[in-house]
């Protein structure tokens, strides 16, 4: 088996379209003739090449592209049936929470929100109707990490399904099916793609029955990725390990950087060795990615941060080429009640900053001007 790195310049390594480089885009809706293709909604050799890929990035016999990463995440809720539960990270992407609480519970699903960053929690909560167990790590933007191994064996013990959004570390830091998970999601708008021009998902799985219910899923609801987005998501992979490398690097730089600011209280890095998950982390991942959140000390500096800066910009998203600063509070966790916000510490003073690609000293410069700024 080759390295991340080859892997991701290589795709599946079995691009025969007329020996291109770089493959084809399949610009079809259908195919004639009774070969593997027939329709772009079930499948197409372009998004085909992408899955191959990213099941060998993690490991794994089987991936499925979806239209964004709250498509796959839809996908694997749609798993479930009237009368299941399903217990999540407490602190989440606020579009999971959204979708969970405003759409499946009407389906009569049952989900309960609980500190995941103790496996004790997951075992004491599961019962009988328990069908899923649904982690961030690290979440979102709080950077709880969980314990994936112990989780995995509780739920294997149950006979739960244990799914992990993997979309913070990608599959170049951690791998969760090696770890016993057994669906990986990616929102692959973040890192996988990395050039903010695309919006995209995985699910991943290397248990050949859950994958056929994922495609039968696909298939029946109409949410895999274009070919287009299917073609820019792998051109963006093809340079992952490169760009992760870098962006976790300005991260550790950005992190050390807001620590020695009076105007922050506290910077929440998994890399860094006060944080609470660093040890566990360092066990289960190879690394510890690019995006730093980050506590204030009153809401006029969350103010300043958020007009933005000479390089980072204030706006939505993660894992692109640009250094992104976003106020959960009003923007990724909006859809969050407040008490539990409150409870988790999504609050006024929180920022998130995905530390992007530009050169380190000039994005510590870009802070430093936005902090002293009046
Ligand atoms: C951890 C996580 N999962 C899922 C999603 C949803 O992905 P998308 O915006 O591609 O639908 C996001 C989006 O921010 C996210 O941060």
């Amino acid at each position: 088996m080759f390295e991340k790195d080859t892997l991701s310049v290589l795709g599946d390594g079995n691009n025969t379209y007329e020996d291109a480089v770089s493959p084809p885009i399949f610009q079809t809706s259908t195919f004639g003739g009774g070969y593997e293709y027939s329709y772009t909604r079930l499948s197409n050799p372009t998004r085909s090449l992408l899955e191959r890929a990213l099941a060998k990035l993690e490991s794994s016999s089987y991936a499925f592209a979806f239209s964004s990463g709250l498509g796959a995440v839809n996908t694997v809720f749609s798993m479930l049936k009237n009368g299941d539960r399903v217990l999540l990270s407490d602190d989440l992407y606020g579009g999971t929470y959204r979708l969970a609480m405003n759409i499946f519970s009407k389906y009569g699903i049952e989900f309960e929100f609980i500190d995941m960053s103790k496996s004790e929690n997951v075992r004491q909560r599961i019962d009988v109707k328990t069908r899923m167990v649904f982690a961030e790590s690290p979440t979102n933007p709080m950077m709880k990490v969980a314990p994936i191994a112990e989780i995995a064996e509780i739920c294997k013990e149950k006979g739960v399904i244990f799914a992990i959004d993997n979309t913070f570390l990608t599959p170049y830091f951690q791998n969760p099916i090696k770890l016993g998970a057994d669906i990986v999601i990616h929102s692959a708008t973040k890192f996988l793609s990395g050039h903010h021009d695309t919006v995209a998902g995985a699910v991943i799985t290397d248990n050949e029955e859950i994958a056929d219910t994922i495609r039968f899923i696909s298939m029946t609801l109409g949410n895999a990725l274009s070919p287009f987005d299917s073609w820019l998501t792998l051109r963006g992979l093809r340079t992952l390990p490169m760009r992760m490398e870098k962006h976790q690097e300005n991260a550790f730089a950005v992190a050390e950087f807001l620590k020695t600011r009076k105007e922050v209280r506290s910077v929440i890095y998994p890399g860094l060795l006060e944080h609470s998950g660093h040890e566990l982390m360092k066990t289960q991942s190879s690394g510890f990615g690019g995006v730093v959140s980050f506590t204030v000390e009153d809401v006029d500096i969350a103010k300043k941060l958020i007009l933005g800066g000479k390089i980072i910009k204030f706006a939505e998203s993660l894992g692109g080429f640009r250094s992104l600063i976003t106020y959960p509070l009003t923007q990724t966790h909006a859809s969050i009640p407040k008490e539990i916000r409150e409870r988790i510490g999504i609050t006024d003073k929180l920022l998130r900053l995905s530390v992007g690609l530009e050169n380190k000293k000039d994005i510590i410069e870009d802070l430093a001007f936005m902090l002293d700024g009046d």
